[in-house]
């Protein structure tokens, strides 16, 4: 390396900047590296089944299982083994539990309040974000309450949605949530939950709103992890956002942050980091992306197909995100990618 030849004076180009230079070594690209990604920018979403030591393969995500509760107790070790700052719940509900109401979101001993419960008895020091919405617990599969004409035409309801997360919140908190997400999009949500949280005492539970978070096909193996897919009558267009929209995005942010969000969240990721740049620019706020579950699957399936190397596109797509302005990132990759950061030091 030190050594190597001139090149023939012949063919020297007469530059005075050569931003190769700062490439040439690896300890140089360290020197010169603008971002870095740490285990403490990993949350890890977790999905939750009933019954015991049961772990159930997610078709469509493979190396993710559904864990009952004993085992989402043993991965939030791993969590706190790998320094993961926090971990987040998503429910498979079995279909006998969904009403059109999605009462089974008010059950204090449901899947997501047993996780919480049983993991900070064990691992207080770690974070525990819980999901509001109400698709994981409605036959219907809408993150909301609906009205249906006699014509079977769907309507999401606002206002009525917003008292229900609101109590859907206080419940998760109750059991011990530390971070409570609202993933629904019904408007004025943040700010309902921020006053029932104050109202019961719990001043110091934060709130992470999905604040610009899109209609997006990249949902879809999660909604086959959740079995709310082939519940889903329609779509989600009349919340979530339009994947056209980036001035809007700024907006949901603005009235999520005034309404008391203490960090707001971009999602999906990948397709959306030019919105988590604008936010971050705009605001200031601590910012996350989420990395869906589409988005997942697919590195994980060129992987598998030997299309591209897995370990290397996952470690990319994350670095991506804190080049966007990200302060974190939600990932199915936590683990895995808290596991590789380890090896490299
Ligand atoms: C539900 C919710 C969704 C996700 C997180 N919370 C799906 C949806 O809105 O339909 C998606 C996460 C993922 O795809 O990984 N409110």
């Amino acid at each position: 390396m030190r050594h190597a030849p001139r090149p023939d004076p012949a063919h020297r180009l007469d530059l005075s900047q050569r931003p190769r230079r700062n490439r040439k070594a690896e300890w140089a690209r360290r020197l010169v590296a603008e971002h870095v990604l740490t285990t403490n920018d990993l949350i890890w979403p977790l999905f939750l089944i009933d019954g015991e030591k049961r772990r159930v393969p997610v078709a469509a995500m493979p190396g993710v299982d559904r864990l009952s509760v004993d085992e989402a107790v043993r991965e939030a070790g791993r969590a706190v083994a790998l320094d993961i700052p926090a971990i987040a719940f998503f429910p498979y509900t079995e279909p006998k539990l969904k009403d059109e109401r999605g009462s089974e979101a008010f059950n204090d001993g449901n899947l997501v309040c047993q996780a919480c419960r049983a993991i900070k008895r064990e691992f207080p020091q770690l974070g525990l974000v819980t999901d509001v919405a109400l698709d994981p617990y409605t036959s219907h599969g809408h993150d909301g309450l609906i009205s249906e004409s006699a014509t079977g035409e769907v309507r999401i309801l606002n206002d009525e949605t917003v008292e229900a997360l609101a109590r859907q919140a206080l419940n998760q908190a109750r059991a011990g949530a530390d971070v409570i997400a609202p993933s629904d999009m019904m408007d004025g949500r943040v700010g309902a939950i921020r006053a029932a949280l104050d109202a019961e005492g719990f001043l110091d539970v934060q709130i992470m709103a999905y604040a610009a978070k899109y209609a997006s096909a990249f949902y879809g193996p999660f909604r086959d992890a959740l079995g709310s897919a082939s519940a889903l009558k329609g779509d989600k267009r009349t919340y979530q956002m339009d994947p056209a929209n980036s001035d809007e995005a700024l907006r949901e942010v603005e009235l999520d942050l005034d309404e008391g969000a203490d960090m707001v969240m971009v999602k999906p990721g990948m397709p959306y980091l030019d919105i988590i740049r604008r936010v971050k620019d705009e605001f200031g706020a601590p910012t996350f992306a989420y990395q869906v579950s589409g988005e997942y699957s697919m590195i994980m399936a060129a992987a598998q197909n030997g299309w591209i190397d897995g370990d290397k596109a996952m470690m990319e797509s994350l670095i991506a995100f804190k080049r966007a302005g990200a302060d974190g990132v939600l990932t199915y990759f936590a683990p895995r990618a808290a596991e590789r950061l380890r090896r490299a030091r």
